[in-house]
């Protein structure tokens, strides 16, 4: 009992230096011995080449720091454009170049149309019967085809410009009058604003209320179940969500889903019934479907219908996506360019000469804005909001440029070039 307690005496300083030590004496002979399993278990395949995996965390140290993207970029002119990474226990892929991105993505896109399972989307009662998270078969398929024909379609896009114009003219009046008056005034918090209000209208039917901030809730939703979490590295570490995700995750989604019943009860009421010409929000679309057969279903044991809980998963994929990459290009290309005078310059006098400055610039004015046009791509280069695309993963083994790339494997296409 004494000697139990002189152990639980020894302060936590001295177990790190006594685990480092372990770690610095052996690492050499684990990494060796991990390196002979690996070959054993492959025989001859060639795997891609990677920098050396530390023991227990891997590469994952690699994620960390202020560019991950920017770093890795740096690594694959070293190990060429498919390299391997240990991610604590999961194997993953770096994909760097766009020839070899399109091979992953395009040649082989069903091989990795999956993503990850991660561990906070499995405890959510419905995060994988929406859009982004579903495994490839005939619901992926249906539900991607309808959302791209019906919501995402050129026309449909067109039909919502003199609600983005709308969103544009109230931000653009702002600034001016703070401009004449010298106001101080939070872009940020401005283009939040906007950004909230066009998604909300697009998706949810412009269901905000003083009660709730819909996209907000949604957001904060989504963005708990995707934070980094070491049960997704360490498999064994998820039983006791030590960073306490899955309790702030359970109960973002209860909220979430609380609005989400609302916005879909409030559809519903016949009070709400809308002019046929009135233009369909996604929730709208989503309910003139549900519960109806997919005509191209080929197997009779997966869910073949929308229902009332694949529009709320969908329809919070569509939001989380749409909501934060928006408001951060916009967020980023406003900060880029006050701290770019010339560009900014450069940029007025394109859209004075082109457009002049008598109104407001239109969406069918962006195709003689070349020097805007370029200002964007740059902003997205510099800044993607989603700098490794959405994690794929691998649904069966597979070789690629004469590389084996075994299933389960995490794929981050890194954008940054
Ligand atoms: C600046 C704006 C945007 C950027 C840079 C952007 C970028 C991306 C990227 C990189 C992905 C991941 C692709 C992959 O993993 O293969 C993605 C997925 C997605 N985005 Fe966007 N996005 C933007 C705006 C939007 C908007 C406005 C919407 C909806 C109205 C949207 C809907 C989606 C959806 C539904 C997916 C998932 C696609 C799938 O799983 O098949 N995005 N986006």
């Amino acid at each position: 009992m004494q000697m139990l307690l002189q152990i639980l005496s020894i302060p936590t300083a001295a177990i790190l230096l006594v685990i480092l030590t372990f770690i610095i004496f052996l690492s050499p002979l684990l990494l060796n011995l991990a390196e002979k399993l690996q070959q054993n278990k492959w025989g001859s395949k060639k795997l891609p080449p990677g920098p050396k995996p530390l023991p227990i965390i891997g590469n994952l140290h690699m994620l960390f720091g202020k560019h991950p993207n920017r770093s890795l970029e740096a690594l694959a002119t070293k190990y060429g454009p498919i390299m391997s990474l240990k991610l604590g226990q999961v194997p993953a892929v770096v994909v760097s170049s766009s020839e070899v991105a399109q091979l992953f993505l395009k040649t082989h896109d069903i091989v990795f149309a999956n993503r990850p399972k991660l561990q906070l989307a499995e405890i959510i009662p419905y995060a994988r019967k929406g859009f982004i998270f579903t495994d490839y078969g005939d619901y992926w398929r249906h539900v991607r085809k309808l959302c791209a024909m019906q919501f995402l379609s050129a026309s449909k896009i067109e039909m919502f410009g003199p609600l983005r114009n709308k969103e544009l003219g109230v931000l653009v009046n702002t600034l001016k009058k703070a401009s004449n008056s010298g106001d101080v005034v939070d872009l940020s918090e401005l283009i939040d604003e906007v950004v909230a209000n066009i998604a909300d209208t697009m998706i949810l039917g412009g269901s905000k209320d003083d009660k709730f901030d819909t996209t907000g809730i949604i957001f904060e939703a989504m963005h708990s179940a995707g934070a980094f979490n070491l049960g997704d590295y360490f498999p064994i570490l998820g039983l006791f969500d030590l960073q306490g995700l899955q309790r702030t995750t359970k109960k973002a989604f209860q909220l979430a889903d609380e609005v989400m019943e609302k916005i879909i009860n409030d559809h519903q009421q016949p009070s709400s019934a809308k002019s046929p010409n009135h233009n369909k929000d996604l929730i709208d679309i989503l309910l003139s479907h549900m519960n109806q057969s997919m005509e191209d279903s080929h197997d009779h044991h997966e869910q073949r219908l929308i229902g009332r809980t694949n529009i709320k998963a969908i329809a919070m994929d569509m939001t989380a996506a749409a909501y934060d990459t928006s408001k951060s290009t916009f967020e980023w290309g406003m900060s880029e360019l006050l701290k770019n005078p010339t560009t900014m310059k450069k940029l007025q006098k394109e859209i004075e000469d082109l457009v002049g400055i008598n109104r407001q610039v239109e969406e069918e004015d962006l195709d003689k804005l070349p020097y805007l046009d370029m200002v964007v791509k740059e902003i997205l280069r510099l800044h993607p909001p989603v700098p490794f695309l959405l994690p794929h993963e691998s649904s069966e083994d597979v070789t690629i440029n004469g590389y084996f790339i075994e299933k389960n494997t995490r794929i981050l296409v890194n954008v940054w070039q």
